[in-house]
């Protein structure tokens, strides 16, 4: 299988996954890392791990359209099974998900559908929650809302500050993308009419 994942930034989920498939021995390659951002931290890993890395930068098209068409263009070219956002900070048109309907996952740092959006660490300790955690979804139109495949819980503890929580957080989600992923390259999860489904052994 092949797997795009598609960064923003710092990367340390798309390093997490691509650990993970190596280590694990997956039937999957990681054929591209593509950023929106030239300056993505998360490049570089890729870069010395031999991973070929591609730059759609949206600062270079003036409408969400024409970049959503150039990015569909560069990731296709790696003839990808599965896209993997991974800290992929862009809103994506509906032409775009629908392309890559029940191939595309996204991981998302809150108990969905608790806290979509951003800030979701910060709006956790405000709503006084006890528990928090990420959450990894297929991507739909809307935002943050696609149906879920598997969440991570963390407790919330009284002196938690946005970092503490976040770092929390991101332990878990290091463990919880390649989770799901390793499903997905192993067979082992689809999505049928909106419902996801799991099955235990590799067919
Ligand atoms: C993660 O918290 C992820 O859940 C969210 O953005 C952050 C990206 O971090 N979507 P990284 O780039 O994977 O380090």
């Amino acid at each position: 299988k092949n797997i795009v994942i598609l960064i923003s930034g710092r990367g340390s989920n798309m390093e997490a996954v691509v650990r993970a498939a190596e280590n694990e021995g997956w039937p999957a390659r990681i054929a591209a890392v593509i950023s929106n951002k030239p300056e993505a931290k998360g490049l570089e890993f890729a870069k010395a791990r031999g991973i070929p890395t591609a730059v759609v930068a949206n600062k270079d098209f003036s409408s969400r359209a024409e970049f959503d068409a150039a990015l569909q263009e560069s990731i296709d070219r790696f003839a990808p099974d599965l896209v993997v956002l991974a800290g992929f900070m862009r809103i994506l048109t509906a032409p775009f998900v629908a392309h890559y309907e029940g191939r595309m996952l996204n991981i998302h740092p809150s108990l969905l559908p608790l806290f979509p959006g951003l800030g979701t660490h910060q709006q956790a300790l405000d709503a006084g929650e006890t528990e928090h955690g990420a959450t990894v979804h297929f991507v739909t139109a809307e935002l943050d809302h696609g149906p879920v495949v598997a969440q991570a819980r963390v407790p919330v503890l009284p002196d938690d500050t946005e970092d503490t929580l976040s770092a929390r957080v991101l332990v878990e989600e290091h463990k919880l993308y390649p989770h799901a992923v390793r499903l997905f390259v192993e067979d082992r999860l689809s999505i049928t009419d909106g419902e996801v489904r799991i099955t235990n052994a590799a067919p």
